[in-house]
């Protein structure tokens, strides 16, 4: 094969159906940037699972052939940047890559050099591609509940915590030594949450309730919400005096119906957090700090690897929420 050829996962739209295949592209098939990136891990978020499946409220993808994965870390291979230089290691999280423009399902990418960051010190790219957009975001949402002030004395609800943010979440909190509460729709993944800092856990259908009264027991000092719906509601209720929650996830559902008694008579803050087009400065900050953390990377039992041709499955079955912590994707 050439050397401007190289593999990728495409999205073709046929009728109402998404179907996707590994394909060979050249770089001039590639979309307009000033540098090119030889990728060596991708890795696989609840969003690039509504793309390849092409299911959700809004659909991730609009525009075919499309090269989806929203994130990527790799070489550098040519740069009209004087930011970045050939041999640079890269990562790059967000900005509507693997959304509007060509992602990371490939062994190349061409991007804006605005879009990347240097690998962080001390971390591998496979490990950086561990956290991917899923572990920058867990960490955008312990620094949101600490600019805001947790009472260390309080529990902190993570829900949707098998997952990859939640997973991240747990762990993160827990080397940062709060007493975390893990809420998950799969008992048997009791060992995995603990193993990870989980103190105790909440069935996810006891959150699924709509809460019996606007305002429960006091209860979370912090929460990270993965979930939203009913159970973003239902822990709003049980926030403590002066607490906080950080909302980035609508596995459970978009909508939200609640009162305004937890805000009013609690003075709780309800703290958006978004990583896609979350400020440069920030992000490098986030990054630092994640290898501080956890030095050593995730644990090995939080991460599978798997190519190319294992994405289609595996965004399935993450659509299911039949996946656990963190999946890299080798290339
Ligand atoms: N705002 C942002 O910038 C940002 C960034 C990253 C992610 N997100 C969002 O955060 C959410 C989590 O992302 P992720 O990559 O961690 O996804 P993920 O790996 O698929 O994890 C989601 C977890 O939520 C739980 N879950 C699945 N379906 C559920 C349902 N119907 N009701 C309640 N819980 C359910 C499952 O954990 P259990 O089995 O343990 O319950 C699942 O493992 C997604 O909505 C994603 O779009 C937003």
């Amino acid at each position: 094969m050439s050397e401007s050829r190289f593999r990728a996962l495409l999205l073709r739209r046929s009728g109402e159906q998404i179907e996707a295949a590994v394909e060979h592209l050249d770089e001039d098939d590639l979309p307009a940037g000033d540098v090119l990136v030889r990728v060596r891990y991708s890795d696989v978020n609840y969003k690039d699972g509504l793309a390849i499946t092409g299911t959700g409220h809004r659909q991730v993808v609009q525009h075919f052939p499309f090269v989806p994965g929203i994130d990527f870390a790799g070489v550098v291979e040519r740069s009209d940047s004087d930011r970045f230089r050939p041999g640079d290691e890269v990562v790059l999280t967000g900005w509507g890559v693997g959304e509007k423009h060509w992602g990371g399902f490939a062994e190349k990418a061409r991007v804006s050099a605005e879009w990347l960051v240097p690998l962080p010190t001390g971390m591998t790219m496979r490990q950086a591609m561990a956290y991917g957009t899923a572990g920058l975001s867990a960490m955008l949402c312990v620094d949101a509940l600490e600019r805001h002030g947790i009472d260390p004395k309080r529990e902190v609800l993570v829900t949707g915590a098998g997952g990859g943010v939640g997973s991240v979440a747990l762990l993160l909190l827990h080397r940062l030594g709060y007493h975390v509460v893990a809420s998950s729709g799969r008992p048997e993944q009791e060992a995995y949450l603990r193993s990870l800092g989980a103190q105790s856990l909440v069935g996810r259908s006891t959150l699924a309730e709509p809460p019996a009264q606007p305002l429960l027991p006091e209860r979370w000092g912090g929460v990270i919400d993965n979930v939203g719906g009913t159970t973003l509601a239902h822990a709003l209720a049980g926030m403590a005096y002066g607490g906080a929650i950080a909302s980035l996830g609508l596995v459970g559902g978009r909508d939200l119906n609640t009162t305004v008694l937890p805000f009013i008579m609690r003075g709780v803050a309800l703290l958006g957090v978004d990583s896609v087009y979350c400020p440069t400065e920030r992000r490098i900050t986030a990054w630092r700090r994640l290898a501080e953390l956890i030095p050593d990377g995730l644990p090995g039992e939080s991460i599978e690897e798997i190519g190319l041709d294992e994405l289609p499955a595996r965004a399935a079955a993450i659509m299911k929420g039949h996946v656990r912590g963190r999946t890299i994707v080798a290339l």
